[in-house]
């Protein structure tokens, strides 16, 4: 019997070796990676750049010093961060919960400082901000609730894509300070916003003197074809949480602030043992280095591309949804078992919100992978989507 604790429903398969957007399991079968490890993987497996500076951070002795130190990786990571968010401080932690739990303190601390004694953030309805206490009232699901009662207060929770619920909370809640949505639901089911509804809460934001947060720990660096979603919607929020893909491996978060966000932490207000080790920020300079040095935003554009067009749009297929190398199937019926049968086609992708089949690739696929991606799965999806019809 495993002494793991039994929070994940975890397959039997365990990969042991990876190179490029490949891994092999215990028995040396290999499979086609079209999840990333839930958008993590960014440069895929053994990455020679990625490998080579780890080594050489391993080497050099010091994995950790403390932030009671300056940390010149630290610096130089935070130096990346800012360039491609556009924003102007870092604040380095190691998940998505953590990078929100900061946000979410930001903007209380921002509410604070203007006389709001209770500050309220408005969350969207399908979101997923983590697992921690605060980001768990912040998701829009009662699954990730239950059980762990009370909820920390202060959310108000609107659909997503809903510019008038949010204007009808900005008349009647004087208590409100922020927004923070999740700019593409990846657990949610890849829910892609509207641009124009982005623009449009922005512009509540600015009207209201509120915080744009943009959670873009599954959706950014670079899975949509812009580092982040909201450049595609031309406009820069006040914080933007991150994660995932940002040491493509190596566990990382960052709360990035800017505009009306600048300045809200001080000296004593936040902090993290481990947040932005030498380690970490590492695995942050060459990720960040690699996406632009091979040219990564416009390949996930150009892939993602290939993937989507080849879906089937057919009966039984609700909607094939996404942006680059983020995509969703919407199946009209619950379809977890594709998982365990993509596996045993050598394909590795996911389930979410019961009937939406996710894939986040590497960032590194190629075109030519990203048909192999298509030629495992849809004969599965056609047999699945058979089956029912025949039903
Ligand atoms: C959008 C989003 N925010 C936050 C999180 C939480 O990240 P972590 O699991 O690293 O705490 C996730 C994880 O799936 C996520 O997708």
């Amino acid at each position: 019997m495993s002494h793991v604790m039994n929070t994940y429903a975890r397959q039997p398969v365990a990969f042991v070796r990876g190179e490029g957007v490949w891994l092999w399991d215990e028995a040396g079968k290999k499979y086609l990676d079209a999840l990333a490890g839930i958008a993590v993987n960014t440069l895929g497996y053994n990455h020679p750049r990625l490998t080579r500076a780890l080594n050489e951070r391993i080497s050099s002795g010091v994995l950790h010093t403390s932030n009671l130190w300056r940390i010149p990786a630290q610096e130089a990571a935070a130096d990346r961060v800012a360039e491609i968010t556009g924003l102007d401080e870092v604040f380095f932690c190691n998940s998505g919960l953590e990078a929100n739990e900061a946000a979410i303190k930001v903007a209380r601390k921002y509410g604070h400082e203007r006389g709001v004694a209770e500050p309220a953030i408005i969350v969207m309805e399908k979101a997923f901000h983590g697992r921690s206490l605060a980001t768990l009232s912040a998701t829009g699901s009662r699954k990730v609730q239950a059980g762990f009662e009370p909820l920390v207060s202060g959310f108000v929770r609107v659909p997503l894509n809903d510019l008038d619920a949010v204007r009808q909370v900005a008349e009647h809640n004087k208590n409100v300070v922020a927004v923070f949505v999740e700019p593409i639901q990846g657990e949610g089911g890849i829910n892609v916003s509207r641009l124009e509804y982005l623009r449009g809460l922005k512009e509540t934001c600015d009207r209201n003197q509120w915080l744009f947060m943009s959670d873009e720990v599954q959706c950014g660096l670079g899975r949509t074809g812009k580092w982040f979603v909201y450049q595609h919607a031309g406009f820069l929020p006040d914080v933007v949480p991150l994660a995932k893909g940002l040491g493509s491996g190596v566990p990382v978060g960052a709360c990035v602030v800017g505009g009306r966000a600048k300045g809200v932490f001080k000296p004593g207000n936040h902090g993290s043992t481990f947040g932005g080790n030498p380690l970490a920020m590492t695995a942050v300079v060459a990720t960040i280095d690699t996406i632009k040095e091979e040219g990564l935003l416009a390949n996930a554009a150009r892939v993602g591309e290939v993937i989507r067009g080849g879906l089937p749009r057919r009966d039984g297929v609700a909607e094939v949804r996404g942006m680059g190398l983020m995509i969703g199937v919407e199946l009209a019926r619950p379809c977890g078992e594709l998982v365990r049968q993509a596996l045993d086609a050598g394909l590795v992708i996911n389930v979410t919100a019961d009937n939406v089949v996710r894939m986040l690739p590497p960032l590194v696929m190629n075109e030519a992978e990203a048909r192999e991606v298509l030629a495992r799965l849809l004969p599965l999806l056609e047999a699945f989507l058979d089956k029912r019809a025949a039903a």
